[in-house]
């Protein structure tokens, strides 16, 4: 089941601590290569040879080995991991990975981690609902950290509620569903257009808008991470992409994005529309600095082209084609009518009304309109989460296109 998978397994100083070594033991019998990291605290609870001999590898405590000075490196930790798993992970281990604080090997490999990191919760019933434990978990979560929930019953204070770590079952069966997605795209390929695009007026100058990418970076990820090779066409962002699937191809203007995207979209099974285009360029760019004259200035604007719809009109029966809509005015009418135009499969619609959607957030809120599902609507989630909704979408395209 997870024959070569690579999983990075932390270890704080809860009780639980006990239950991973049944962990280890799971995913070892399930195939895949395990190597053990501690804090300080956690072995308090259980021996580091307990896990050593499970895991058939050294266990990692410290930056560096006191008797010979070997450096352990929490980047190469990181970077040979598919999946960090961080169980049990204890109220103030949580607290601070939601706040980058990286005081030992452990959570310094959290913030150096590039693939994905699943915590699960283990504490007293109090400290889980406190809400400062609350508020770090919605932290985690927002930043795509996937959560084996904490169950109910028992606790190792006498207490009984909510706080106790997910069995090694459980918390088996989610990374199993974890890896499960990830071959589903395999052998696709999608573009995507990301961020927002410049403008120029003169060479300092340009019009653009609130873009940061964040969503269409999310898209890119998990299209990646479920297998699909991905071109990402992206305007000027902040964001990366880590993902060795993804091919980077950066654009300032509407105009360049638009070539990249009528050159590149043949040979995609289909694309994703998420960057926030001009819809409008200077008509003229000016060579040298436009200089100040106390008069006042006029600019005249042109269309740039609409890739979408370029690409909705060569779309083949096998391609399917989603966009976005960002409305502050009948909002749905207005998506419903861009699925038409721009001979979109599904459309996905943001709106700017609601609260933590939009630019700059990490948070998204969006209803699908889709030829094959009709009209479906999400809550407020994680664009790392939204994005997964939108590749459950694309898987759907796929099924529908494959099976007519
Ligand atoms: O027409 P409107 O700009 O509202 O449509 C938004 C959708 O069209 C988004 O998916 C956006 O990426 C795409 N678009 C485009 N090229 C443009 C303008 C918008 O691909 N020039």
């Amino acid at each position: 089941m997870l024959t070569g998978k690579k999983i990075l397994l932390g270890i704080t100083g809860g009780i639980a601590a006990y239950k991973s070594a049944y962990l280890v033991r799971l995913l070892k019998k399930a195939g895949a290569e395990v190597r053990v990291l501690m804090s300080d605290a956690a072995k308090q609870f259980v021996q580091p040879l307990t896990f050593a001999t499970l895991s058939q590898n050294p266990v990692y405590t410290d930056f560096f080995n006191p008797e010979n000075g070997e450096w352990h490196s929490h980047v190469k930790l990181a970077l040979w991991a598919d999946l960090y798993i961080v169980a049990p992970a204890t109220a103030n281990s949580i607290a601070k990975m939601a706040h980058g604080i990286a005081d030992n090997l452990l959570l310094t490999t959290c913030l150096s981690a590039r693939c994905p990191i699943m915590i699960a919760p283990a504490m007293d019933l109090d400290m889980y609902s406190n809400p400062a434990t609350q508020d770090n978990l919605a932290t985690l979560r927002s930043r795509g950290y996937l959560v084996a929930e904490a169950g109910e019953g028992l606790l190792a204070s006498g207490l009984s509620g909510k706080g106790r770590m997910a069995e090694p079952e459980e918390i088996m069966d989610e990374v199993v569903r974890f890896f499960a997605g990830n071959g589903s795209m395999r052998g696709r390929r999608i573009l995507i257009t990301a961020g927002p695009t410049r403008e120029k007026i003169d060479p300092v100058r340009f019009i653009s808008n609130y873009s940061t990418g964040k969503m269409g970076y999310a898209i890119a990820e998990e299209l990646a991470s479920r297998g699909a090779e991905v071109l990402l066409v992206s305007g000027p962002v902040q964001v990366t992409a880590h993902n060795k699937r993804i091919t980077l191809i950066p654009v300032t203007t509407a105009e360049e994005m638009y070539t990249q995207c009528v050159e590149q979209f043949s040979g995609c099974d289909g694309a994703v529309m998420s960057a926030a285009v001009a819809d409008f360029t200077p008509a003229d760019t000016a060579n040298s600095k436009i200089k100040k004259t106390g008069d006042e200035m006029l600019l005249r604007l042109v269309p740039t082209k609409d890739i979408a719809a370029a690409l909705g009109k060569m779309k083949t029966g096998k391609q399917f084609l989603a966009g976005f809509a960002l409305e502050t005015d009948n909002e749905m009418q207005n998506a419903q009518k861009k699925l038409e135009s721009k001979n979109f499969d599904f459309i996905v619609l943001n709106s700017l009304k609601d609260k933590g959607a939009g630019f700059g957030y990490d948070t998204n809120k969006v209803t699908i309109v889709s030829r094959s599902k009709g009209v479906v609507s999400y809550d407020l989630k994680a664009k790392t989460l939204v994005a997964k909704d939108i590749a459950d979408q694309i898987e759907e395209e796929f099924t529908q296109k494959s099976a007519v």
